[in-house]
């Protein structure tokens, strides 16, 4: 019996060796850190966790004892939650789905304004808990009531689910600002990466809502605003910065959208769409939309291989189906609330963002911009880290507030 033990703690030993060498080798030989990326030293640690969370969870999800997101969701919740003496928070369901509520603690004499929160992190990563800090911040220096709203993920559940539980709690709270005590004219949706993809759907769908109160305006922080075009500069510039690397971003669309990932190398050469279709989007997914200063580094415009027929079929087809902000028609765009866009230089899905940033200033709405030139994405989380922290996020905390009062 200790015999059969030991061989088993022996194994579990090799095994945590081996997996925790193959982390850092991967690491060193395909992560690209750039040289204006502030603490390139902590963003390789922080590459390296992630790595090492995801290939325990390949490992955990081939021996059929958990799915991968499922892991490293339960490893990134393992992190204590820190109470704000500040804040009250309270842990609500809208029907079926999850919400916290931040409320600043001081009395307040006129309602406040209202920030719903969106969380990113690809259907994989991202929580309530793991963004508590983020909420709770927000609504203290912002004094805002900050409602955060969670949504069912991978594995069981894809694409469009956290856009239909977000927009179910979205209208929930809408109908409830007074209890609240939160200013119907001061509403203000806010999401990070695929959170602010859910912002800007809702905002979008809101519009032709006339029985809900007005959204006064929408804060977009890196996000994935279309799933077509894997060609645009960024794409191609930051395919090995970490934290979104395009291996890791490959993962997690591939799952949300229920494709097979064996696709990659015919998406990212665009042979998934006959050229009529290229033609009908291209208005609005040309790389001739992003400014020339974001071309500069490293970037050769790359020309799309032939379609490829059964790809355009097995996933062309339902990425065309699948709506994204950037893919909705100008009627609907040119009626969203006024924007505040943070981009980071360093980003995967930089030109997301750039490029419904040209979108929304053509057809006029108001548009506050932010370009981190050091940031990359998934910075935010950093935040309420202390030493892990990047001097990056505390500045798009910062223009996020400034925006947030300035209405
Ligand atoms: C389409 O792509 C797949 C996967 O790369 C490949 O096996 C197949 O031969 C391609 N088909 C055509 C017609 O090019």
């Amino acid at each position: 019996m200790l015999f059969l033990l030991l061989i088993l703690l022996g194994a579990g030993g090799v095994l945590s060796t081996g997996i925790g060498l193959y982390v850092i080798c991967y690491h060193l030989l395909t992560a690209d850190i750039p040289a204006g990326i502030s603490h390139p030293l902590k963003l390789r640690i922080f590459h390296c966790v992630l790595l090492l969370f995801m290939t325990w969870g390949k490992v955990l999800e081939a021996l059929k004892i958990c799915s991968l997101p499922r892991f490293v969701r339960f490893m990134h919740d393992l992190m204590p939650v820190k109470q704000d003496p500040d804040v009250v928070v309270t842990d609500l369901r809208f029907g079926s789905n999850p919400v916290k509520l931040y409320q600043p603690k001081t009395s307040s004499l006129t309602p406040r304004t209202g920030i719903i929160f969106y969380h990113g992190g690809g259907m994989v990563l991202g929580s309530l808990k793991s963004y508590h800090r983020i909420c709770c911040h927000l609504c203290k220096v912002s004094g805002s009531v900050v409602l955060s709203v969670g949504y069912r993920q991978l594995p069981e559940h894809r694409f469009p689910v956290p856009e239909i539980d977000s927009f179910a709690s979205t209208v929930h709270f809408l109908r409830s600002l007074k209890d609240y005590g939160v200013d119907p004219a001061r509403v203000v949706l806010c999401g990070d990466s695929l959170g602010g993809t859910v912002a800007a759907r809702i905002c979008q769908k809101l519009e032709e809502r006339q029985d809900l109160p007005k959204i006064r305006a929408q804060i977009l922080i890196y996000a994935k605003m279309q799933g077509l075009y894997f060609q645009l500069p960024s794409y191609e510039q930051n395919k090995n910065v970490p934290m979104l690397t395009r291996r890791f971003a490959t993962y997690c669309f591939s799952q949300y959208m229920d494709i097979n990932p064996a696709w990659e190398h015919v998406i990212f050469k665009g042979g998934h769409l006959p050229t009529e279709s290229w033609e009908k989007y291209r208005k609005w997914l040309d790389p001739e939309n992003i400014p020339q200063r974001f071309k500069q580094r490293g970037y050769r415009p790359v020309s799309r291989m032939p379609l490829n027929e059964s790809a355009y079929l097995e996933v062309g087809l339902r990425l065309e189906r699948a709506t994204f902000p950037l893919m909705v028609e100008d009627e609907v765009v040119a009626r969203v609330p006024e924007a505040c866009l943070v981009t980071c230089e360093y980003d995967f899905l930089r030109d997301d963002l750039l490029l419904y940033k040209k979108r929304l200033e053509d057809l006029g709405v108001p548009v506050t911009w932010h370009h981190m030139e050091d940031g990359f994405h998934g910075v935010l989380n950093t935040l309420t880290l202390r030493f892990f922290q990047f001097p990056c996020s505390a500045r798009i905390m910062n223009v996020i507030v400034h925006f947030i009062k300035g209405l």
